[in-house]
């Protein structure tokens, strides 16, 4: 129990039926999915219409409290006592309908102890106001800052904490200041539809943000959010593998993932079952969250397409309370709009049904480097990397996946770094074939290059050996970027346009420029009609950059820089090709004309079914689908942090 006093009607209830509980659940069939798969044990337990009268009944709940978890279309809540949504702003601490610390213990109580409060991850290094302070655990956090799993084990913390506001710096600590700022204060650890259920129903009722936390991995701050209840799905792990997978719509092999299902865990499903997923590079992202419903791009992409185009089907809950399945046939428009649309947008996702494809033979991987000396020039190395560059389409026509680095090593100085050239399907002597004769071309400009190759029977071992664990954490940088279509490299004209505002973007003004060399769309060019980016169809470059600045910078001086990097250095790159887009996932907190960049022409459709599919706005996040009909008060309007209050616009 999280909670230090225990009301006496709470304590009762809880002796009455001997245990730390009120249970409102019903247990309904694993075949009531509307997909050809049986929902996991934790879809089986859900809150219905009778499940929660019953508590009613038994008097563990009166009615009025019991309102508060009631569904959108529910009788207790039908009566209007909690319909909130036309405030101004979202409920906060200290407002009248924020919930007592009674109806507190009574969500603790509904949801078996699954509710916490947790201080910010900071808050160790600090005496005030949270009391946790502990050396030890302080300068483990410090220490493990860049670590992407620390902050995937915390129930509030995000990889971006700029986005958080930063009120809670460890480094600042022991008589610094550290406030929740833009961390949910609520979190239920959920384990099951019920929790989730519970949570979207007591924040629609009451009108509180409601965020949801998968991983933490999400640039933009999407996972989080101040004065929110936060629903966390990390737990929700189970993995079940369809040799013959079947309905009116695919046959053949598929994974069943619950939504805090990571890469590592996807692969070495995979692995065991000798079959391949379409999963993304990172090793500690989620696959069922954010990562998917964004699209979610994969060093298979550019043969099988997004992530998102292998979905057979989704479990979910909706703004409503319901739990509900999204495929071709049941709410058809509802599944359109999740693959693609983002994350918290439509709903909260509790599984998805992937295809999986039979493993390939092969899979081969070269890696090489390349830098100024003193006899190669800065003109010597951009003319190595243009002609690495600008055959783009040739490399993903063969299907594969390039991840590389351009970086700045002191003035005048570059270093180019092949980190994978990654070859699906073919071995080492075709992939040499394909790329001893790029390097040739760069040896004729006088640079001595050598890559090293490798050879996988799977792809997990491929996987493993050559995409390390990446470091997060970073609160002095902003990255983002721009998927470079096909047509850039193609026309000479708009590639040496192209090329050149890279080059100024790497060598004037000192970014890093790293990327994908990919294409979202699978070589035979069959894709699903879905709410995917279509700007991914076409593009054969994820190119990305960012900016950087010192530690000890000021508050208007960050402003300025996060400016310069959305309005100066990307405004070139969006007139290299104004008609592309970028990628949601991986995109500048603060795009402008966002709707254009990160969804495209599937807008208006993706904005008409937010509007049906969640009328109240319950779920809100930076840059998703509908959140033009929001502001977060006292906002920094180059750099959108979480920490204020949401409110309509
Ligand atoms: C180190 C690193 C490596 C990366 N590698 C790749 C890559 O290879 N390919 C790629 O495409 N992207 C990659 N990304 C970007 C990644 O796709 C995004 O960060 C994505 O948002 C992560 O999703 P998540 O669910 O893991 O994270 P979270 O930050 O927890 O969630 C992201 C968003 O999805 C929402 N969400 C999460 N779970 C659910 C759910 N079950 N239902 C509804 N909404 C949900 C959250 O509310 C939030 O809005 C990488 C990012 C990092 C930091
Ligand atoms: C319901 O119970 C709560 C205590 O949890 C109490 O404050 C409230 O007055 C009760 N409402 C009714 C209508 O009895
Ligand atoms: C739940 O009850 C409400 C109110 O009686 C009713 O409108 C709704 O259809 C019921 N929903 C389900 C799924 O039983
Ligand atoms: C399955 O489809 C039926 C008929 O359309 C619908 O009544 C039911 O609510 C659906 N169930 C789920 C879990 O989507
Ligand atoms: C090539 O690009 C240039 C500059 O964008 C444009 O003016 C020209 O029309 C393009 N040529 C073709 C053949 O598309
Ligand atoms: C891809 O590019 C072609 C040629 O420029 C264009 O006609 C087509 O509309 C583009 N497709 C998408 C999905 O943007």
């Amino acid at each position: 129990m999280w909670f230090p006093r225990v009301s006496l009607l709470l304590l009762a209830v809880a002796a009455v039926r001997g245990d730390d509980s009120i249970d409102a659940a019903e247990q309904v069939p694993a075949s009531s999915s509307n997909s050809s798969a049986a929902l996991f044990q934790a879809e089986t337990v859900q809150l219905t219409n009778l499940s929660l009268q019953s508590v009613v009944d038994n008097n563990q709940l009166n009615s009025s409290d019991a309102a508060l978890f009631d569904f959108a279309d529910g009788n207790l809540a039908k009566r209007g006592l909690f319909t909130r949504s036309s405030a101004a702003c979202k409920t906060g601490p200290g407002d009248t309908w924020w919930p007592s610390s009674t109806i507190w213990q009574i969500f603790d109580l509904l949801l078996g102890g699954a509710l916490v409060k947790p201080p910010p991850i900071g808050a160790v290094c600090f005496n005030d106001p949270f009391g946790v302070y502990n050396a030890q655990s302080c300068s483990d956090v410090i220490n493990s800052w860049t670590d992407s799993t620390l902050h995937v084990d915390h129930p509030t913390s995000i990889m971006n904490p700029l986005m958080q506001g930063l009120t809670c710096k460890p480094e600042l600590g022991p008589n610094g200041q550290c406030t929740t700022g833009g961390y949910p204060v609520y979190v239920v650890n959920a384990q099951s539809v019920y929790h989730v259920q519970l949570a979207v129903n007591l924040a629609r009722n009451l009108n509180i943000r409601l965020v949801v936390k998968n991983t933490g991995h999400d640039f933009a701050g999407k996972s989080t959010g101040a004065d929110a209840l936060s629903i966390r799905t990390h737990q929700l792990k189970n993995i079940k593998y369809y040799a013959k997978y079947q309905d009116s719509h695919y046959q053949g092999a598929a994974f069943k993932l619950g939504a805090g299902v990571q890469a590592s865990e996807l692969y070495a499903a995979a692995n065991a079952k000798g079959v391949d997923v379409v999963g993304g590079e990172g090793k500690t992202v989620g696959v069922a969250g954010g990562y998917m419903l964004g699209g979610g791009h994969s060093p298979l992409s550019s043969l099988y397409g997004m992530a998102v185009d292998q979905v057979i089907s989704m479990e979910l809950v909706t703004p409503d309370g319901r739990f509900v399945t999204a495929n071709r046939d049941s709410n058809p428009d509802l599944f359109w709009g999740l693959c693609g649309g983002g994350g918290s947008t439509y709903g909260i996702v509790t599984s998805v049904l992937v295809k999986a494809y039979p493993k390939l033979n092969k899979y081969s991987t070269a890696a090489f480097s390349f830098a100024t000396t003193d006899s190669v020039t800065a003109d010597d190395f951009y003319n190595a990397l243009n002609l690495y560059m600008r055959a783009a389409p040739d490399y993903t026509d063969n299907g594969e996946y390039h991840y590389w680095f351009v970086l700045p090593t002191g003035p005048g100085s570059f270093m180019f770094l092949m980190q994978a050239w990654f070859a699906p399907g073919v071995g080492q002597d075709v992939l040499q074939s394909r790329v001893e004769p790029v390097l040739d071309k760069i040896r004729a400009v006088g640079i001595d290059v050598e890559a090293t190759y490798a050879e996988y029977t799977d792809f997990y071992s491929m996987w493993q050996a050559t995409f390390p664990l990446e470091a997060v954490g970073s609160d002095n940088a902003i990255t983002t970027g721009r998927l470079l279509p096909r047509e850039n490299f193609l026309n000479e004209t708009r590639w040496d346009e192209t090329f050149s505002v890279l080059r100024w973007t790497s060598e004037t003004v000192g970014s890093l420029v790293f990327g994908f060399t990919i294409r979202g769309s699978p070589s035979n060019g069959v894709y699903p009609d879905n709410g995917v980016n279509p700007a991914w169809r076409n593009s054969s470059m994820h190119a990305m950059t960012g900016i950087q600045w010192d530690q000890d910078i000021t508050p208007a001086a960050r402003s300025a820089q996060a400016s310069y990097l959305t309005n100066t250095i990307m405004a070139k790159w969006r007139a290299t090709c104004p008609n592309s887009g970028s990628y949601m996932s991986e995109g500048d907190p603060n795009e402008p004309n966002w709707q254009q960049s990160f969804f495209g022409s599937k807008y208006p459709k993706l904005y008409q079914l937010k509007q049906k599919w969640d009328p109240t706005g319950l779920l809100y996040a930076n840059r998703a689908v509908g959140s033009e009909n929001w502001y977060i008060k006292g906002q920094d309007p180059n750099i959108a942090m979480q920490n204020g209050r949401l409110c309509k616009a």
